[in-house]
């Protein structure tokens, strides 16, 4: 699948190496499609790999991630062509930075995911992937045992395709269903962020699902 990652950061790479490595074809939309950052993310992308602007890369794919900071994602969404009918993948929390350190801007009430969903109205979004580090993205295996990784969205067949591809990359994708859903999985994001940087776990820690076992 061609696959667009706006934003080459943390994220984006580690995704895109990630999904890279397992015969997707990356395009990374970024501010400066021939800058050295931009190479050194293509070189990770795997075969076939690219960079552009967010509206070529766009253009080049099926499925659009974004991995950009919250303060910016609704601008480049809202100044985009082309989304209508793709599916969004939003990996953002709507985090703002106070005297207390990071909060979730958004509550119970709505989510950063709506407000994607808003800007770009036509897109099939779907929610995940914001109660992990970047490290977890990037190698899953890495863990003891399967991540558990929720989904959320309105469009049934964009949270199987995105479902596939949290599998694929070694998580045990739980579809929680529509997409206001969100609204208790950026919290959930915020206590991972809580428990990696105020708690003491550190970063090196993903959340996971256990089930009773089957008698007999
Ligand atoms: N880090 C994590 O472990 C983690 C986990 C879960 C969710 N998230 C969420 O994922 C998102 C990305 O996080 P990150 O850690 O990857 O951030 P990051 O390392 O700061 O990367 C952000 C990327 O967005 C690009 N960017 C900034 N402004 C832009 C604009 N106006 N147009 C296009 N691109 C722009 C940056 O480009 P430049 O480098 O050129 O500025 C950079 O490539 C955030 O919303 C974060 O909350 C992060």
């Amino acid at each position: 699948m061609d696959i667009a990652i706006l934003g080459n950061g943390n994220v984006g790479e580690a995704l895109g190496g990630a999904w890279g490595a397992r015969g997707h074809t990356i395009h990374f939309g970024v501010l400066d499609p021939s800058g050295e950052a931009a190479r050194a993310s293509v070189a990770k992308g795997g075969a076939g790999a690219s960079a552009g602007t967010a509206q070529e890369v766009v253009d080049r794919a099926e499925l659009v991630v974004i991995a950009l900071p919250w303060g910016v994602t609704r601008e480049v969404l809202g100044g985009l062509e082309g989304l209508d009918g793709k599916i969004v993948v939003d990996c953002t929390l709507p985090l703002v930075r106070d005297e207390g350190g990071m909060r979730l801007e958004l509550g119970h009430g709505d989510s950063g995911a709506e407000r994607v969903q808003a800007a770009a109205p036509g897109a099939r979004v779907v929610k995940t992937l914001g109660q992990v580090g970047f490290e977890t993205m990037a190698d899953a295996a890495r863990l003891d045992g399967a991540p558990v990784m929720f989904l959320a969205g309105d469009d049934a067949g964009a949270r199987e395709t995105v479902g596939a591809l949290l599998e694929a990359i070694g998580f045990e994708a739980v579809d929680v269903g529509e997409l206001r859903l969100s609204r208790l999985l950026e919290p959930y994001g915020m206590l991972w962020v809580h428990l990696a940087f105020r708690a003491g776990l550190g970063r090196d820690f993903a959340f996971g699902l256990r089930r009773a076992r089957s008698e007999g």
